[in-house]
């Protein structure tokens, strides 16, 4: 089996290092703060935090996930939420199902049972009910169920994206009731780093100054190669440091990629008995970008020509993008335009900004800019 996993949550053996960022998430938890964790898509962040999950269920905690990517309206909110708490509590279905009914206006909850006959909680909607008073009680669900020696830890992943479900109302709601819990802490995360950051660092944002914020790199290269040759080891391929490093550099050191790019060149080299080369690893690449081209194509396409051109000098790796040398190769003009580019690239999510540079998000979407453009 492909000891390499990409694209699902990983744990287990399939999660390596992040140690220094797992004692500070637990410390700020465990210690009854609220944690922003933000970091660029596919950086390990849903993981992380799982992983961190583990550990606070053994010290007695209850954690509850939710994502907000999935949530399209309040009602959902209000179904998933209940839903994932009431999961969470112990005692027997029927018995929270009861207690639920005196803690939530607005909704009848019931017991179903899905097709496995599995029994589960639901509810139907009381007619003219008050949404927001159903809101408020769900929202203070944990904090009812929640006791000083069974505190409650609520991730809610992808933070950003409840600006979208009725405008920042929502939101204040959200700040206006956690501030009042006492035995739950709260963790958001989210990949739209500069969406999250300004929730929580703009003074006129609910949020504002309500968690601490923490930001996750990419693993070190040293630890990543580490791991690389572990793992291919195991199948008795070998990998040289070099190689390896070679591998990691190529993707940026996203973690996603790495192991996306590490499951393709095992994926070549389990039944040659060789070990890694870099061609096996230029030839997984080749192959990525050629699954991805229609994609990138379409993503290329439909810019202008100027944020064509922004891209390129981008892709080209260039450092000083508002200087007279990069005007002159790139053809690109006034700052401000480029400026405004760059803008909306990091508001797509093309590109992401690190201090005063800029990275692409997809490492093969630049490769794949680099050789058409
Ligand atoms: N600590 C780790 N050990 C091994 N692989 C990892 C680790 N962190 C991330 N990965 C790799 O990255 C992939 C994405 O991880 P995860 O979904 O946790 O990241 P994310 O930052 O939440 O991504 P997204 O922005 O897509 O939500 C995993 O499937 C795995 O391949
Ligand atoms: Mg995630």
């Amino acid at each position: 089996m492909n000891p390499f996993k990409y694209g699902k949550i990983v744990t287990g053996e399939h999660f390596y290092n992040r140690i220094d960022e797992l004692k500070r998430i637990l410390d700020t938890l465990e210690g009854g703060n609220n944690l922003v964790l933000y970091a660029p898509r596919r950086y390990g962040k849903t993981s992380l935090v799982k992983r961190a999950f583990e550990e606070l269920e053994k010290k007695g905690f209850t954690t509850v996930y939710i994502d907000f990517m999935s949530i399209y309206s309040r009602e959902v909110f209000i179904k998933n939420f209940s839903n994932a708490i009431v999961e969470k509590k112990s005692s027997s279905i029927e018995k929270t199902v009861k207690k639920v009914a005196t803690l939530i206006r607005g909704i009848v909850p019931s017991v179903s049972f899905d097709n496995v006959g599995n029994p589960q909680f639901s509810f139907s909607w009381i007619e003219g009910n008050d949404k927001e008073a159903t809101l408020e009680d769900v929202i203070n669900l944990p904090e009812k169920f929640a006791a000083s020696n069974n505190k409650w830890i609520i991730a809610f992943d992808e933070f950003q994206e409840i600006t979208k479900l009725n405008g920042e109302s929502f939101e204040k709601l959200l700040r206006s009731l956690v501030q009042n819990h006492k035995n739950v802490s709260y963790i958001f995360l989210g990949s739209r780093t500069h969406l999250l950051k300004d929730m929580f660092s703009n003074k006129n944002r609910a949020f504002y100054n309500s968690a601490m914020l923490m930001n996750i790199g990419a693993i070190s290269i040293n630890d990543s190669t580490e791991y690389l040759i572990r793992r291919f080891a195991l199948d008795k391929i070998e990998i040289s440091n070099e190689i390896a490093e070679y591998l990691i550099k190529m993707v940026d050191s996203i973690p996603y990629y790495i192991q996306f790019i590490a499951a393709e060149v095992w994926q070549q080299v389990i039944n040659n008995n060789s070990s890694v080369k870099k061609s096996h690893i230029n030839e997984a690449i080749k192959t990525v970008i050629e699954l991805k081209a229609d994609y990138f194509w379409e993503l290329t396409l439909k810019q202008t020509n100027y944020r064509k051109k922004v891209l390129f000098a981008l892709a080209s790796s260039v450092t000083e993008l508002f200087s007279r040398d990069t005007e002159k190769s790139y053809n690109i003009g006034p700052s401000s335009t480029t400026q405004k580019a760059i803008a909306s690239f990091i508001d797509e999510g093309i590109i992401e900004q690190f201090g005063n540079s800029y990275e692409f998000s997809d490492p093969f979407f630049k490769m794949f800019l680099k050789a058409n453009l």
